[in-house]
């Protein structure tokens, strides 16, 4: 099989991005990074001076608003009504917001029928919540991605710059967007059941896409 969709999934900082970026990269696939357009929702409505809370005026402003994801050099390019949003919507107050904006059905399905038509194609690597679960079940390969908390706070603070909270706060952050998104009624962060568990604490990214791309041979013979 020449293109085949693959589903990456699990919890915040387990390498989802990181790993499908690469796949992507060595299968010559389109890499999709869903996080992305809920962070896009999410810095629109702050952006209006909403709230996530303001459920109706949130959903209004995310069906006017224009959100455009197009491969960049390091990565996926973000662009909201014709502006870079790729950097903007890594900040603390889109984390501390998002999983909030994302609980929300209508916006959940706008996002999801958007996510369905990108992988219209085959020759897809997904990361997100829902992907193996909601948005491509019938993907070729599907796979959950965890590491400790621990492990996957220590990730993320050493991407910070200024850090302007301590690894502890940190770690407290992610494990309440994990505890939102996994006890959430519409589709929560769960692993779909023909989902394969990749634990990666203690392993390096590229161990990790080398499992992934050992997992696309053994599935569908792709992932030379
Ligand atoms: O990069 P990180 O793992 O921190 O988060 P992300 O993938 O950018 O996703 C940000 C948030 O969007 C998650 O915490 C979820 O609340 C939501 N999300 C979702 O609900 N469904 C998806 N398919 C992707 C993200
Ligand atoms: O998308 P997600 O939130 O799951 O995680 P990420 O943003 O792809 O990865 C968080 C950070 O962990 C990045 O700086 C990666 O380089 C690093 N990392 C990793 O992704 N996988 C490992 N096995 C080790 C480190």
């Amino acid at each position: 099989m020449d293109r085949f969709n693959i589903a990456l999934d699990g919890p915040a900082g387990a390498g989802k991005s990181s790993a499908a970026r690469l796949v992507a990269g060595r299968l010559g696939f389109v890499y999709v990074d869903t996080g992305a357009m809920y962070r896009a929702v999410t810095w629109k409505i702050l952006q209006l001076g909403l709230k996530p809370e303001q459920t109706e005026e949130v959903v209004k402003a995310a069906r006017r608003m224009n959100i455009k994801l197009t491969p960049g050099p390091e990565g996926q390019q973000v662009y909201v009504d014709g502006m870079d949003v790729t950097d903007l919507i890594r900040s603390g107050d889109i984390n501390r917001n998002v999983s909030q904006v994302a609980q929300i059905a209508e916006i959940r399905e706008l996002l999801v029928d958007k996510q369905k038509e990108l992988a219209a194609n085959k020759g897809i690597v997904m990361d997100g919540r829902d992907i193996g679960t909601k948005v491509l079940p019938d993907a070729e390969v599907k796979v959950y991605l965890t590491a400790s908390t621990r492990e996957r706070a220590e990730r993320r603070y050493s991407e910070l710059v200024n850090p302007t909270l301590t690894l502890d706060e940190l770690e407290k952050e992610i494990a309440a967007r994990d505890r939102m998104d996994s006890e959430r009624c519409i589709s929560p962060l769960a692993q779909a059941e023909d989902a394969v568990l990749l634990d990666t604490t203690g392993m390096s990214l590229h161990e990790v896409v080398e499992a992934v791309l050992e997992l696309c041979r053994s599935k569908v013979g792709g992932g030379r």
